[in-house]
């Protein structure tokens, strides 16, 4: 199923609604720790092997703040599993300033969300995971460098793996992951290219009408000479967000702080309005429009 289907499935809505379908989610159980490598204990992964999206879970990746990312292998080749945990269950609860502006769904794809709260997984956590996979079609779209969804960008093929989200993984075919670009430990005149390309990449971004919300050296990977843009389920739209600028302006800063052990120094007012100029939009001041 082809997103524009279900581009009336969603309407403009506030925290406000987040806040009341917090208060109806139940407890989840969910741990990627306690998921067993044949997906019998989460109803997401276990889908997701019988529909033949993965063939098998090879192990853990890496372990981060709101998800375990865990290597697997699907038809046609390697795949990064994002598994997020329950923020019931120790995981990251998202700051409202992401949610403003943001599309909540309505009619039948709110009963799909309401029955996987039903089945474990809370419906805020299932919005935050669609959220991420959405944005991650729509970025790979517009030709930036992201990994693609295995799954998607049906909002309802979406919500069926739960907690769940399948990518292309980067790295190599061993399984050896790319590495993040805070620990990528290049020469100062790769680091230069590197820094050159990032800013290109950043611009690419702002002109596509997104804001990332976390950007920094440790949701860059560094693959092939080439930066890859991950963990993208806080990001927002321009044109939807009142508080684009504000995390833009909090984006150019984190990446700067988080480049410096690169060697690379900027001063952030100077590189947000250089995004911006590159990007077709005003050198200060709203970006949503
Ligand atoms: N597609 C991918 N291919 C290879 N490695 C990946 C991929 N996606 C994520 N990783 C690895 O997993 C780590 C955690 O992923 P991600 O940043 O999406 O999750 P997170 O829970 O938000 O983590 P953090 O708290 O570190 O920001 C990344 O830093 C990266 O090393
Ligand atoms: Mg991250």
């Amino acid at each position: 199923m082809h997103d524009d289907e279900h581009d009336d499935a969603y309407e403009e809505s506030g925290r406000e609604r987040f806040r009341k379908r917090r208060r109806r989610a139940p407890r989840g159980r969910t741990h990627a720790r306690d998921v067993r490598e044949d997906g019998a204990t989460d109803p997401g992964l276990a889908h997701l092997l019988e529909s033949g999206v993965l063939d098998e879970v090879l192990g853990e990746l890496k372990s981060g703040k709101e998800a375990d990312v865990l290597l697997a292998r699907g038809p046609s080749g390697l795949v990064a599993l994002k598994a997020y945990r329950d923020p019931e269950a120790g995981g990251h609860r998202p700051d409202p300033i992401y949610l403003d502006g943001r599309r909540a769904p309505r009619g039948r794809l709110r009963k799909v969300l309401d029955r996987g709260a039903r089945s474990g997984v809370p419906a805020e956590l299932a919005l935050w995971v669609l959220h991420e996979a959405r944005t991650l079609w729509a970025l790979h779209d517009a030709g930036l460098p992201v990994p693609k969804p295995c799954i998607g960008p049906g909002a309802y093929d979406v919500a069926r793996a739960g907690r769940m989200l399948p990518m292309a993984f980067v790295g190599e075919e061993d399984g050896t992951p790319a590495p993040r670009l805070a620990d990528a430990a290049l020469p100062p005149d790769q680091a230069q290219e590197a820094w050159a390309q990032v800013r290109r990449l950043a611009a690419e971004l702002l002109r596509a009408g997104w804001v990332h919300g976390d950007l920094s050296a440790w949701n860059l990977l560094w693959h092939r000479d080439r930066p890859v843009l991950i963990d993208v389920p806080q990001a927002v739209r321009i044109d939807d967000s009142p508080h684009a600028a504000d995390l833009l302006a909090r984006d150019v800063r984190s990446l700067l702080h988080s480049v410096g052990s690169l060697g690379i120094e900027d001063d952030p007012a100077r590189l947000d309005a250089e995004l911006r100029t590159r990007a077709g939009l005003p050198p200060s001041g709203p970006l949503d429009r």
